[in-house]
């Protein structure tokens, strides 16, 4: 059996055709788009039973102790003492070692992985008994040394497997082959050498966890695939797919003339993207409406205001090197410094974000924020585990302005795509979680007033299309 995979930097989700349409899997909670992330369990010792031996070398221990005042305890008293300091010496000793594993050996212990909502809601209510790792696709196009990309094969590794073999639990059959989606370019600095090492980890994991045949297909293309399903007559569409973590343009012919074709590359006139996506609007909107509250802006008593990087750094949680530099001990003092120079009480949050490492839920928090302004016009951000009834109030056109600079970097993508294709296109066909939103919503239909504009499935799109052309490949 053939699948479609969408190894997406928000969300993953997989389908297979059935009844000759392309359908997804519920793989969360009848949920068919899994949160990209996990929860890396630390492993713990095994229950241990101790000899009678130790147990009465511990009695004895305690008859030693007991003074001569108080009426000596009896023997069982001791013995159930005795087992009970052991065991809880042994909790310690599991604790500390737990504590002390490394992301490699959580990763290589056989202990649980949890995925999805399972592994955010772990990651809250347990931070120290595990590893909580989120969007591991943007990290895949980084810079990273030869150990950090193993670490990352192993994440990726996991997450594939556990698709995989949901996948086809809830469906009982085998997959075997499969069309895994791919950005036009990765989150990364590395440009096209980052391209090729996402691909190569991506690629060796699928082949790890079982699937013999494993194909890429651009993501716009394959969102083209999918709106091509619903098309009457040829089109060359502008497709925007505004992803968590990527957006990506495609200039394509489709339609019932090309439908059947087995080679489409010629049908394809351009691509572009960029590593821009909905977490950066997150990060961007985090600076601008969250950050002032945490004393951005705030002037010190030498004259000078508090570092904007130091800001920067705090939400830039999808940036490896910005979140070193704002955990190195050296920032840590730094900050603790500005402190002390001002009178201004809102600085001290920005520490208890750095000490709490709450990044992570500030970066969530504000993407929190940002959903919730699809639907409402003003909303109230809970931010009470930085400080008790804390709040803030950020309006949709508050966002809009945040992001300003993000929807004109959106723009050059659509605008470079019709560029290289050397012709205008009949319609835009817009997908990604990103668009969802009013604000990118009305942005789009301001930038082509006169353009035919289809919404799309947001989340489902691209991993229709990836299912559609799996069928095409592997189909007879
Ligand atoms: N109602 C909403 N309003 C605005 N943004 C939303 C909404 N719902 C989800 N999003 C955003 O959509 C993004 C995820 O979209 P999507 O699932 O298409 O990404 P992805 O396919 O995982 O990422 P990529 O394609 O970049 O690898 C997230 O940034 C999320 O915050
Ligand atoms: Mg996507």
């Amino acid at each position: 059996m053939f699948a479609g995979l969408d190894f997406g930097t928000s969300n993953c989700s997989i389908g297979i055709m059935h009844a000759g349409q392309p359908t997804l899997i519920p793989l969360e909670d009848g949920k068919t788009r899994l949160p990209s992330c996990l929860f890396i369990e630390k492993e713990s010792s095994e229950a241990v039973i101790f000899s009678d031996k130790e147990i009465a070398g511990r009695v004895n221990t305690l008859k030693g102790q007991q003074t001569k005042i108080n009426k000596p305890l009896s023997n069982e008293t001791l013995i159930s003492i005795a087992r009970k300091q052991l065991r809880k010496e042994q909790r310690e000793k599991t604790i500390n070692s737990t504590r002390a594993q490394s992301i490699v050996e959580a990763l290589r212990s056989n202990g649980d992985v949890l995925f999805g909502e399972e592994a955010e809601l772990s990651h809250v209510a347990e931070p120290e008994n595990g590893f909580y790792i989120k969007s591991p696709k943007s990290f895949l196009g980084a810079d990273i040394s030869v150990a950090q990309k193993q670490v990352f094969s192993g994440i990726v590794e996991k997450m594939l497997a556990f698709i995989k073999q949901e996948a086809e639990y809830l469906k009982q059959v085998e997959i075997d082959q499969v069309v895994i989606g791919r950005p036009v370019n990765f989150h990364g600095l590395l440009g096209r050498d980052g391209n090729a090492q996402a691909l190569d980890i991506i690629g060796s994991a699928a082949l790890k966890v079982g699937y013999k045949q494993v194909e890429f297909l651009m993501e716009p293309v394959a969102a083209a695939y999918d709106y091509e399903r619903q098309l009457s007559k040829d089109k060359l569409v502008l497709i925007l797919d505004l992803g968590g973590g990527t957006t990506d343009c495609s200039m394509i012919q489709i339609g019932p003339s090309y439908v059947n074709q087995q080679d489409r590359q010629s049908g394809i006139l351009s691509h572009t993207g960029q590593r821009i996506g909905g977490i950066d609007l997150d990060n961007k909107l985090a600076l601008m409406r969250l950050m002032p509250h945490f004393g951005k802006n705030v002037v010190l008593n030498n004259g000078l205001p508090v570092p904007n990087h130091l800001f920067k750094q705090a939400v830039s949680v999808n940036d490896v090197s910005a979140q070193q530099d704002f955990n190195l001990p050296r920032t840590g003092k730094e900050l603790t410094r500005y402190c002390t120079m001002t009178t201004d009480s809102r600085l001290q949050r920005l520490l208890t974000l750095r000490d709490g490492k709450f990044g992570l839920r500030i970066s969530r928090s504000a993407e929190q924020a940002k959903i919730l302004l699809s639907e409402h016009h003003n909303i109230q951000l809970p931010l009470e585990y930085i400080e008790d009834d804390f709040a803030v109030s950020i309006s949709r056109s508050e966002l809009a302005d945040s992001i300003a600079d993000e929807l004109s970097k959106f723009e050059v993508l659509m605008t470079e795509a019709i560029k290289q294709a050397g012709a205008l296109p009949d319609a835009l066909y817009v997908t990604g979680g990103t668009a969802m939103s009013p604000v990118v919503q009305q942005w789009i239909h301001s930038v082509f007033p006169d353009l035919e504009i289809i919404i799309g499935d947001h989340f489902g799109s691209v991993t229709s299309g990836l299912t559609t052309h799996a069928k095409r490949l592997f189909g007879n």
